[in-house]
């Protein structure tokens, strides 16, 4: 079975979405760091090409999730990131720039990794196991859409793994 099957066998749907165009979005995706107001923006620009997203699924909320190599605590957020969890509500996001690894789980604990780069949407529904973290580039702008952020917590799994990577 293809990495794109088993990830479709578990529900998880996984799309190319080519980053919207719109004037002053690429200057702002290209910096490391965004302040509150240059999030914002983003958010602004890209929120209207999901929008049938939000209709279909309900997704009320939106933000902007940006890391980088100075991000404070960023080490011991991924390492976080990289445990199984789960969560009751869908994981949603639209990946802007860089790149990230997720780790998909079914219930034997068989996992798929794959890479997601910007252009790729990928919703995790409610209670898919999964995980992720971030390539050697250490950089990445995805947007973040929401039903209800109470629901947005982690539930891990304690299932036993090794480190999150791409296979070589
Ligand atoms: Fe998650």
């Amino acid at each position: 079975m293809s990495d794109l099957e088993f990830v479709a066998d578990l529900g998880v749907q996984w799309l190319r979405r080519p980053v919207p165009t719109t004037p002053g979005l690429a200057a702002l995706l290209a910096q490391d760091a965004l302040n509150a107001e240059e999030q914002a923006a983003v958010v602004q620009a890209v929120g209207a090409s999901v929008a049938d997203a939000c209709a279909t699924h309900g997704y009320h909320s939106m933000d902007l999730v940006v890391l980088h190599p100075a991000t404070p605590g960023l080490e011991a957020a991924l390492q976080r990131f990289d445990q199984p969890h789960t969560h009751a509500d869908d994981e949603v996001r639209y990946i802007l720039e860089g790149e990230g690894i997720f780790g998909f789980l079914d219930a034997q604990g068989e996992e798929r990794v794959v890479c997601v780069r910007a252009g790729d949407y990928l919703r995790v529904p409610a209670g898919v196991e999964h995980r992720f973290t971030l390539t050697a580039v250490r950089r990445i702008k995805a947007l973040r859409l929401f039903a209800d952020t109470a629901g947005w917590a982690a539930h891990y799994t304690q299932r036993p793994v090794g480190p999150l990577a791409m296979k070589a």
